[in-house]
């Protein structure tokens, strides 16, 4: 029963694959299926013409016949070449193009996802399916169409011949044939879950990968290398045992069949013997027969086998489909509009929101940010203040509530708008492989190089880049690995600073920064931020007391705002903040 359930399921996915990625191929498919009729009639054709070159050798000895036979031979495998050669060569070429075809979709649709889908699936998990899921997508087209169009048609031919040239002896492979397939379907099962729990185990060597590249400092700082080598092993061996376990099911199923076949065989030559030599039957037949028989052999083989040979692609399919079935985490309204352009305030209406069910951040929030002016967050560490940015920035949603620009919900507008309106330095900083030029200029990407250099000097990067042995063609290395993390930041505020965005959202940007680098960029920073609706986040109070007003967050509640010589006078949290600060 549950066989049966499973076995539907697996023709749906593959009805699904062949929808989706079959169609757009007809052509490519359509040759290589045509081919693979002539390859399949060609085999079949050779072993009738058996019958004929066995009864004129021996009977009529007629040798006009002979070259005419000889002839037929050699055009039956020149035609059975080519026909093969252009089934391979556009089953290929369609296989390829499908491939790049998954890849593409997959990528974009893991582009489209909000935030939170990264956070519950692993990059790792999301590589691995990126590069063997599209290749098990084109594997199980290719086995489809191999299997039940030259395999099948090839064997129906052949059995046609044995039928037509000695009915008896048929059956005696009827009965055996059955058989086989019977035994290796039991197998199938077992094969099935084993390929599954690989996948997951490839997934773990992949994510102990990445972890020591990207966390070597720390591995390395830490003496983790055991730990590291411990799971890297166990992932290892977990994808060895696994592949030892298929192997030896797969390496079962051939000597099977073999030896049955090897009987059926056995027993042909046996009755054929009778026939031949007691019942006056003519050679021919019989030689046609065994021929078709040999050669019947290997299409039926892989027919009784395909499922067992899907079972491994099909499982990647599936996994590729609830890649792309999954919902967005995020999805842009189907009558979203973009946003249009106001003075740029910013209000949060009675916002609840939470990461985890239960766990609130921000808690009935209400906050105007005014137009054109520098607002600083203030706060203890998990006061929620990068949440606010994620919010404003529309990475999540909040569970309650609404987030203004200028008046309009911001969850109404286009993503392409909202994001357009922002620049952005996160706390984090992250730069691209590449060079420092390329870095920056991916805040706007029809920056000229003035203007790149422009913004880089306004972010004080610009005598440290000019110092670098290449300047702005340094490579930065992998999330800027060659640079130092206050160098990192300063590309990042420049990137920012060249977006020349009506908003412009700093998290901790200047918190890798020297006091005297500081210094200049919040020199800098006035300039840039005139008249434009600024959100510092900072630590360090210099950096926030030239801001308009001060929002002091603690628990997700604003418990203060303010001027900075105001806040001071109150004596509340800012003021404690303060003081901490300028002691020793
Ligand atoms: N992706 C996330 N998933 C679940 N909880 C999160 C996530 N990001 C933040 N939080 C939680 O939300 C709360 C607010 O975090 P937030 O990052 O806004 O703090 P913050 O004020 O920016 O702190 P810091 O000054 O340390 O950067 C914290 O309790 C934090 O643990
Ligand atoms: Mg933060």
């Amino acid at each position: 029963m549950l066989r049966f359930f499973r076995s539907t399921e697996n023709q749906r996915l593959i009805a699904r694959l062949l929808r989706e990625s079959f169609r757009q191929h007809m052509f490519g498919y359509g040759v290589a299926i045509v081919s693979m009729l002539v390859v399949a009639g060609m085999t079949t054709a050779s072993a009738l013409i058996m019958s004929d070159i066995t009864n004129e050798f021996t009977v009529s000895k007629r040798i006009d016949k002979v070259y005419l036979i000889a002839a037929a031979v050699a055009a039956i495998f020149i035609i059975k070449g080519v026909a093969t050669f252009a089934q391979s060569y556009f089953l290929s070429r369609a296989g390829n193009s499908i491939i790049a075809e998954r890849q593409r979709k997959i990528y974009d649709r893991i582009l489209e996802q909000g935030i939170e889908f990264y956070h519950s699936t692993s990059s790792a998990d999301l590589i691995t399916r990126m590069t063997n899921n599209a290749q098990a997508a084109r594997n199980v087209i290719d086995l489809v169409v191999t299997s039940y169009v030259r395999d099948l048609v090839s064997l129906i031919g052949l059995l046609l011949v044995m039928v037509v040239k000695q009915p008896a002896l048929s059956l005696v492979c009827f009965v055996v044939g059955p058989l086989a397939i019977y035994g290796v379907n039991r197998i199938l099962k077992r094969i099935r879950k084993i390929t599954e729990m690989e996948f997951l185990s490839i997934g773990q060597i992949v994510q102990v990968m990445q972890e020591t590249a990207i966390g070597v400092r720390v591995v390395k700082s830490f003496g983790l290398e055991d730990a590291m080598r411990k799971r890297m092993y166990k992932a290892v061996s977990d994808v060895e045992h696994r592949a030892n376990s298929i192997a030896t099911l797969e390496a079962g199923t051939s000597p099977i069949m073999e030896t049955l076949a090897g009987l059926a065989i056995a027993g042909v030559i046996l009755v054929s013997g009778f026939l031949v030599v007691q019942g006056g039957q003519t050679a021919g037949s019989i030689m046609a027969f065994i021929t078709a028989l040999l050669l019947a052999y290997e299409p039926a083989k892989r027919i009784a086998r395909v499922r067992i040979s899907l079972e491994t692609g099909i499982v990647g399919v599936r996994m590729m489909f609830q890649l792309a079935d999954r919902p967005l985490t995020l999805a842009e309204k189907p009558d979203a509009k973009p946003l249009l352009p106001g003075p740029g305030e910013i209000r949060f209406d009675d916002v609840s929101f939470s990461y985890n069910e239960g766990q609130s951040v921000l808690k009935d929030f209400d906050l105007t940010i005014e137009p054109g002016k520098m607002t600083a967050l203030v706060g203890p560490s998990g006061s929620g203040k990068s949440t606010m940015l994620n919010l404003i920035m529309r990475m999540y949603d909040p569970q309650k509530g609404r987030i203004l620009f200028d008046d309009q919900d911001i969850s109404h507008a286009t993503l392409a708008s909202l994001r357009q309106k922002i620049a952005y330095v996160s706390q984090e900083t992250f730069l691209f492989a590449g060079t420092v030029m390329h870095n920056i200029r991916l805040g706007r990407e029809n920056a000229t190089d003035a203007e790149v250099i422009a913004a880089a000097k306004a972010a004080n990067a610009h005598d440290f880049i000019t110092g670098l042995a290449k300047g702005y063609d340094t490579e930065v290395g992998e999330n800027g690995t060659l640079l130092s993390g206050g160098q990192r930041q300063r590309i990042s505020i420049a990137r920012a600073m060249l977006r020349n965005a009506e908003i412009l959202l700093l998290d901790e940007a200047t918190s890798a920064l020297d006091a005297e680098s500081e210094a200049l960029f919040r020199e800098a920073l006035q300039q840039l931020t005139a008249g434009r609706t600024t959100i510092v986040i900072a630590h360090r109070l210099s950096t926030v007391h030239q801001a308009d007003t001060i929002v002091v967050l603690e628990n997700g509640q604003v418990v203060e705002s303010g001027a900075h010589r105001d806040l001071l006078r109150q004596g509340g949290l800012y003021q404690k903040l303060y003081e901490y600060q300028l002691m020793p």
